[in-house]
């Protein structure tokens, strides 16, 4: 099940991945729930060691707790993401690396595995709700990446399986745990710019069509095989179509797998947005996009534009792929003035810009806070320090199953308005779509 440190790495993956797979199918089914104590050693299982879930990895041996470690790996790619991923937990924890890594090839083994004490899920989006739901029956601890959910449907079950549970789970919309927002939060109820009618969110980008990566469509590893991937537990519950290079490494450029800028995109924007705002569901929600840029086969839409009606205020979203020129940020737009996050990662800070004199109805100073409040990166070490904050003290994280919901399940709206070309409406009482 485990490697042995002296053999060589790719020999041990193919063994170890075959033994784990079947040892797996074999482990009890009760959940194996370790306590944590205020100094003990947090080990940390990983699914899904591709190219976030390796940032997540190295993002975590730099946070302050330095009992944390990585301890466990599964991966239905046996391959090139698992070698760096194994590298990166043996290399980069400090002496606090365990002698053996275990290595899985599913889900069910690393989470029954009772040497895990939590797990962070970095697989595609559409595998979000099962792994998390999986895991926490299963007794771990999850940080899972965003969105949480593919579907807004999704949504009860991810939460009532979380809270009967008792876990702790943190989704990775990171921008909430940089102290950026939360200055913009106390700063707009503290009514420094007036009444916020609108927030802007947008996130341009584009890129030369030679450039490696460009446009979601990343470099394919030499050694992606069907032979060395479960191509019938990616697809999971997605509709069966045969293997695909492409769809593997670039699902966010189909929806069977992706809700494409929706939810890889504008889901950050909308969960700062309602952290800032203080808010929940949209009311009504309206979707429009198209492919006019890049198209190469890729269903998911390449320029997208969504409006949200929040109650008190509006969310416009847009974000194109053919320009850069306002890059990526939120604007709140307040009666008195405006609050601008600038950048990727905010890692431009936040101003304050009066309206004109004659307009204002109240002394607005104009105010530029650097990127003390933000940091390229930053965002990332920040939020996965709070859930391991999170795993001793047992306190809700920055970003709950909760505050997870309404973001994806806002974006799951935006989906559903931009396929049946209609706005759709959040029906608090009966807490579903319509
Ligand atoms: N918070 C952020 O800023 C941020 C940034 C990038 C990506 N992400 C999120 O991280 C997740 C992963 O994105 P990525 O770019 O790393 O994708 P990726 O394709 O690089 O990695 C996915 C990994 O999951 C594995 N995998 C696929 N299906 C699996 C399954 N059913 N069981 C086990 N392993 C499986 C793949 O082999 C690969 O190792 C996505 O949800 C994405 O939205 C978040």
């Amino acid at each position: 099940m485990e490697t042995k440190n002296e053999m060589n790495r790719r020999q041990f993956i193919a063994q170890t991945a075959k033994t784990a797979a079947g040892v797996g199918l074999a482990v009890a089914a009760g959940p194996a729930i370790n306590v944590l104590g205020a100094n003990s050693m947090i080990n940390i299982g990983v699914l899904g060691p591709g190219s976030r879930g390796q940032h997540l990895m190295s993002q975590l041996s730099k946070i302050d707790d330095k009992q944390v470690r990585i301890v466990a790996i599964a991966d239905i790619f046996d391959g090139t993401w698992r070698d760096k991923a194994l590298a990166i937990a043996a290399e980069r924890f400090e002496g606090r690396a365990p002698k053996e890594i275990a290595v899985y090839k599913h889900y069910e083994p690393l989470f029954a595995d009772k040497n895990v004490d939590a797990v962070i899920i970095a697989t595609p989006e559409h595998s979000h709700p099962r792994h998390l739901i999986a895991a926490c029956k299963a007794g771990k601890d999850v940080y899972c990446e965003k969105p949480m959910l593919h579907h807004w449907k999704e949504g009860d079950e991810i939460l009532k399986t979380a809270q009967s549970t008792n876990r702790i789970v943190q989704i990775g919309t990171q921008r909430r745990s940089l102290p950026v927002y939360k200055k913009a939060q106390e700063l707009i109820e503290a009514g420094t710019i007036g009444k916020v009618t609108q927030v802007h969110g947008f996130w341009h980008r584009n890129f030369n069509p030679n450039q490696p990566g460009a446009a979601w469509r990343r470099t394919i590893p030499p050694d992606l095989e069907e032979s060395k991937v479960d191509w019938k537990e990616f697809l999971g519950t997605a509709p069966s179509v045969p293997f695909s290079k492409e769809r593997y490494c670039h699902w966010r450029c189909y929806w069977d797998y992706s809700n494409g800028i929706g939810s890889d995109l504008m889901v950050h924007q909308i969960d700062a947005t309602i952290m800032v705002m203080k808010a929940q569901m949209p009311n009504t929600v309206v979707a429009s996009g198209n492919i006019y840029r890049w198209d190469d086969g890729r269903t998911t839409c390449d320029t997208w534009s969504t409006i949200m009606e929040y109650p008190g205020f509006q969310f416009n979203y847009s974000s194109i792929f053919g320009n850069q020129s306002i890059d990526c940020g939120e604007k709140f737009y307040g009666t008195d003035g405006t609050i601008w996050i600038d950048g990727n990662n905010a890692q431009n800070g936040l101003k304050i810009i009066p309206e004109p004199d004659k307009i204002r109805t109240r002394d607005v100073e104009a105010v530029e806070i650097p990127n003390e409040y933000g940091g390229e990166g930053q965002a990332d070490m920040l939020h996965i320090a709070n859930w391991v904050e999170c795993l001793r003290s047992r306190q809700k994280p920055n970003c709950d199953p909760q505050d997870g919901f309404y973001g994806a399940a806002a974006a799951s709206m935006a989906i559903i308005s931009y396929f049946e070309g209609r706005r759709v409406r959040w029906d608090a009482e009966r807490q579903e779509v319509v």
